[in-house]
Parts: structure tokens; sequence; C-alpha cells
């Protein structure tokens, strides 16, 4: 007797919730279709509570997709170990799809939309069979908040949906907001890896061949398939938060940007808050978390955010920010008690972590965390490692994914929604050579100038080569959700529609000697530049004018309790090299004419005017 199920009918699977889910009439519509599509066994709705997640965990760590990490070390924490194949956003397979080619502009790949969602539909085709499909109601930014925007995340993904519970406002809560007839933006993901009958599930199944992360500017839809890793699958992150809503933004006159959020308090008491860009892995989790060195009597910095800001003009006249997310998904190389102690502290415990080593003891390792290595570990592909095996313990984008409320610097203001006022923009990239320590811009068209043309090595956040420089425009490249021309008009248009724009300010930890090595002692040691802005802002700093900027003397920073950078080191920090600006001057050029169509041509003459300043040296 044939079964309906080999007659290719199938009836719509189970669903289970733990609360009411039929009163949306669209959502429940495009949960009937999905699931239509994708064929899971069951579909669950995620609640957001305790008891789900820790429901999920254990049946993780029980499909072998998490191990439980020793919970006298680190409680109610855990480890997963991806694909080889599955380790970072892949770029090259992220598509902005607008009608029209232009409007995507160069800086994204395109793909029309009605043949992206032929090829998508033909991907997701039973591609949750033997699965359950999540879905998962959730809120960019403070519930309510005129500033917040909700998503529902449809996967087949159990990694996905704990992650969305610590990176954002997830559950039930989020439907009753909804109520009848709210907006949400659908973001539709699977890791494209159906199981027949009986198929035993690998710990990590993505799709290692095919993979699309598409967007929908025009209808605001994400469909992602094929990776279950960070960016490409957490879609309330990179997608909704930034390339999304980097289009809403243009439409109704806010930004989204790829920036930290830290207020900073002089020992007057007189607080600021600071949004900086950097791009992926170049030190905004480190930036957003810092401790002031000893003797650096009264300042006290607290962290609102370390990726994404939400930013639009207050009725004060000033640009406020919110973080929309509401955790961590950091960088874990390079992450110790000397470089970010307030990071460690909130990794201590219900910590999820991905892709770092594991200790005989049951505890988490990564290059960076202790000077010695232990003298044996498993390193992030489960092989055995010893110091001397000659490869990584932990993959160079290995992460923790964690709650902010657990962070000891979390800013009180970190929920408000109403967001806090931004008195400064800082932009710095990756840059062995030509970019100084520290400059303030002349003025808001200059300093979007700056911005514009940021440069920074890659790092390990992206699939592809490390250490090459790339425009990296606001540290926007691979987020802006539309052409990069228009983006730098909008930019342009925000602050003058404020009074009391942001001052913008460039930084660059990474300036290295001759011999290729660092020379600003960096981390904590950032507080250092980070008095100076905040005090220029307060109208306390001292600066000269250079061709560049406004650039700190020598005299004003505060060297208190620094001994390892002499003065001379300094200069080398300062020097602003003539012949390596023209150069610099090219690359800018190179990002225009890419941009041509659609340049302002504020930022044209900005260039020519820097070239003839230039000349005049
Ligand atoms: P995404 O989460 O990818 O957007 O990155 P992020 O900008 O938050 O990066 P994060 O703060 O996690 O930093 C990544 C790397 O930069 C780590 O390996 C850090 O050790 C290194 N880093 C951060 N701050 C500094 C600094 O001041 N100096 C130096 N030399 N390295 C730094
Ligand atoms: C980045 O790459 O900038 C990140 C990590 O913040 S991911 O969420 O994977 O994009
Ligand atoms: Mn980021």
């Amino acid at each position: 007797m044939p079964t309906t199920e080999s007659l290719g009918v199938r009836t719509m699977p189970k669903v289970e919730a733990s609360y009411p889910v039929n009163k949306h009439k669209k959502l429940q519509d495009w949960v009937s279709e999905a699931a239509a599509l994708c064929q899971p066994d069951r579909i669950y709705w995620c609640d957001g509570s305790e008891e789900e997640y820790n429901r999920l965990c254990d049946e993780m760590v029980e499909s072998g997709t998490l191990i439980k990490l020793n919970p006298k070390k680190r409680p109610g924490s855990f480890l997963a170990r991806s694909a080889p194949s599955d380790v970072a956003r892949v770029e090259d397979r992220t598509f902005v799809c607008t009608t029209l080619k232009e409007d995507c502009g160069p800086n994204n790949n395109w793909m029309e939309p009605e043949t992206a969602k032929i090829i998508l539909k033909d991907f997701f085709k039973n591609c949750m069979r033997g699965r359950t499909m999540y879905v998962i109601p959730f809120s960019m930014g403070p519930l309510g908040s005129p500033l917040s925007q909700i998503g529902v995340e449809i996967t087949d993904s159990p990694y996905v949906a704990v992650s969305m519970k610590l990176m954002t406002r997830m559950g039930k809560k989020v439907v009753e907001l909804l109520g009848t007839d709210g907006d949400f933006v659908p973001c539709f993901h699977s890791v494209g890896h159906p199981l027949s009958p009986g198929e035993k599930d690998v710990a990590w199944p993505c799709d290692a061949e095919h993979k699309y992360i598409c967007h929908f500017p025009e209808t605001k839809e994400i469909w992602s398939y094929g990776s279950g890793y960070g960016g490409n699958a957490l879609l309330g992150k990179k997608c909704l938060a930034l390339r999304i809503a980097s289009t809403m933004g243009k439409e109704e006159g806010w930004l989204a940007e790829h920036m930290l959020i830290l207020g900073v308090k002089n020992p007057e008491g007189k607080k600021s808050y600071v949004a900086a860009a950097f791009p992926s892995a170049c030190g905004k989790t480190n930036f957003a978390m810092i401790i002031p060195p000893k003797n650096f009597g009264g300042w006290e910095v607290s962290t609102v955010g370390d990726d994404i800001a939400w930013i639009r003009p207050g009725e004060d006249g000033k640009l406020r920010a919110i973080n929309p997310e509401a955790g961590y998904f950091g960088v874990a190389p390079g992450t110790s008690a000397k470089t970010n102690p307030n990071a460690l502290a909130t990794l201590s415990k219900n910590c999820l972590f991905t892709n770092v080593a594991l200790t005989p003891d049951g505890d988490v390792w990564w290059e960076g965390l202790t000077d010695e290595p232990p003298a044996e570990l498993i390193d992030w592909q489960g092989r055995k490692w010893t110091p001397d095996c000659g490869r990584k313990a932990a993959h160079p984008n290995s992460r923790f994914t964690v709650s902010a409320t657990q962070c000891p610097s979390l800013d009180p203001e970190w929920d408000n929604p109403e967001g806090v006022p931004i008195s400064a923009f800082v932009f710095g990239g990756r840059r062995a050579s030509v970019v100084p320590l520290a400059f303030e811009s002349f003025n808001w068209n200059y300093g979007v100038y700056m911005a514009a043309t940021l440069g920074s090595e890659t790092t390990a956040a992206a699939a592809g080569k490390v250490g090459e420089v790339r425009r990296d425009p606001m540290a926007m490249l691979p987020f802006c959700g539309y052409h990069m021309g228009d983006y730098f008009s909008h930019w342009l248009k925000m602050g003058h529609m404020v009074k009391n724009p942001p001052r913008i300010f460039c930084v660059n930890w990474f300036r290295a000697d001759a011999n290729g090595k660092i020379i600003w002692p960096g981390f904590g040691e950032n507080m250092r530049v980070l008095k100076w802005i905040s005090d220029r802002v307060s109208g306390l700093a001292g600066a000269e004018q250079t061709v560049l900027g406004w650039m700190p003397r020598y005299e004003d920073l505060d060297w208190t309790g620094l001994e390892s950078v002499t003065r001379s080191q300094f200069e080398s920090l300062m020097h602003v090299d003539t012949q390596l600006w023209q150069a610099e001057l090219e690359a800018h050029d190179e990002l225009f004419n890419k941009l041509s169509e659609r340049m302002p041509r504020e930022l044209l003459i900005t260039r020519e005017m820097m070239q003839l300043s230039l000349g005049r040296l």
C-alpha cells in the first residue's frame, strides 16, 4: 500500500506552541506557506522562556550539536563545533535583490527579486524534511520602543533558536505585541540539510556547496539558505538590523550602523555617549567594554552595545541611538583578562561558545586567552591538539554568544526605549601604516568624507583572504543594503537634520613599526584617546590643525601611568606621510569611481581640496 508520503502528498505537520499563536493572519499564513514548502516534521513556536532554552540545549547535547562544559568551571555553558565549510559570513554568497540593479549598488551582489525567489524556492523545497521548524518571534530594540523593529525567523536550526534567545528579545511577548496586524520582517532560514527517513543527523548540518543569503529591501524580507553560522543564520543581526534596516533608515530618515555605543563619564560626573564604527573583528567589543587604566582617576566607561547602533534625530536636537541587540556575538581569540576583563567576566557562565578549543577539564580555550597555552586540548574541529602541532586550537573567527545582562559594564540606559544622545562618532580601521592614531575632522561633511574612505585590512570574520587593505566605508561595506553613493548622501543629510551633530573622529590602533610590530598598546590604553575625544567634545582638550584634521599633540594626551610609549613612538604613531597619503587619495578615487553614478558632489570636492592641501606640503 503506498503511503500518502510516498505519493508526494503530505499533511500539515504537528504544531506545538505554549501560547496562542493564531491571531495574526499574515504571520499564520506565512508560517503555513513555509511549512508547505519545506515539509518539516514538526512546527515549534518559541516562547523565549528559560525552560525552553534549557530544553533545546539539552536536546542539542543529546544529538551531538552541543558539548556541555564543566558546570564547575563554566556553569550553564556549551560548546558548538561547526562544519569546517561554515565558519564565517560568506560575502560572495550574500545578495541584495532590488528590481533595478543600480539600486543595490556595486557594493552588493545583485539578483533580480523574482529570479532569486525561483532559485530559493527550489532550494527550500523539502529542505526541512526530518527536522523541526522553529518559529522565532523577536524584537530588535526594546519591546514596543518607537525605534524598534520586529522580526520573525523561521529556521530548522535549534542552535539558531537558542542564539536568538541570547541575542534578541525573543518569544511569546513579541507575538502579543504584534497583535492581529503588527508589522514584522519575515526572516526565512534553513541550514539546507534535509534528513531522509532513518538518516542520522550530523553535529553541524549545513549545505557545504550552496549558500544564499538574500535580502529583499523593497518587500523587507530575508531568505537565507545553506549556512548555520553567525551573521549568515542569526538573521536579526546583519541581515535585519543592518542590511534591511539601513534601507528603512534611508526611507524614514534614520541610520542603521555597524557601531558600538559606549558611555563615558569624566571625573566631574559629566557623561556623554560615543558611537564607534570599526570593521568586523577590529575592536568594537573591546572598545565598548574598556576599563580605564589605573591612575585614570574618576573616569568610567559603560557599555550600551558592541556591534550595531540605530540612530535617529531626537527632539532635543541631538542624534539618539539604541542598540537593537540584547547580547554579544563576539570574537573569542585575543579576548583575555588583560585585553578585555569585562568580556571575560561576561563569559563566566550561561555562554554558548562556537569553534573554540576544549580543555581536558571541560572548559574552553582560545589563542590569547592565556600567555601559555595548555599542554593539550581538543581543537575546534574535535582533533587532539598540542602547542607544537602547528595548527590553531580555536578558529580565528570562533565566537561567544552571551546575554548583555551579564556584562559588568552594562550602561543603566542600555534598555532605554528613547535611546541615548550621541556626542561623538569614531571611525577606525586596521591599518599597519598611513593612518595616524587619532584625529578629529574639521566639520560634518569632512568627517563623512573620512568615514566614507575608511580603509581596513580584511579579517577572519568573512570567508576569503585575510590582511588585504580594502575600502570599508563606515565599516558598512558588507552591510549597507543599498547603493553606497546614496548612503553617503544620506549621511551628509543626517548631520544637517539636527542642531548639534556629533563631532567626528578617526582612530587607528593598529599602526606598526618597521618590523611589523603594532606600536600602540591598545585595549585599556585606548582610554587615553577616548579621554581626548571626550574632552574635545567638552572643549577641554587641545589639538593642532593639520592637513588631515585636528590632531592631539603629545601634551594633549594623558600619559599618566604609561611608560611603554615614548615621545618618538608617539611621533611615529601620528606621522602623516605626504607620499603615502597621495597614494591613499588614489584609493579614495578608485572607490569614488566605482560609485560615480551616485557620488555626492560634496565628497568629490572634499577630495579635490585634500589633494590641493597635500600638494602644498
Ligand atoms: P565583529 O564582532 O566582527 O563586528 O568585531 P569587533 O569589532 O567587535 O571585534 P572585537 O572587539 O571582537 O576584536 C577583534 C580582535 O581585535 C581581537 O582579536 C582583539 O584582540 C583585537 N583588538 C581589539 N582591540 C584592540 C586594540 O586596541 N589593539 C589591538 N592590537 N588589537 C585589538
Ligand atoms: C561581523 O562579522 O561584523 C560580526 C559577526 O559581527 S557576524 O554576526 O557573523 O556577522
Ligand atoms: Mn560586526
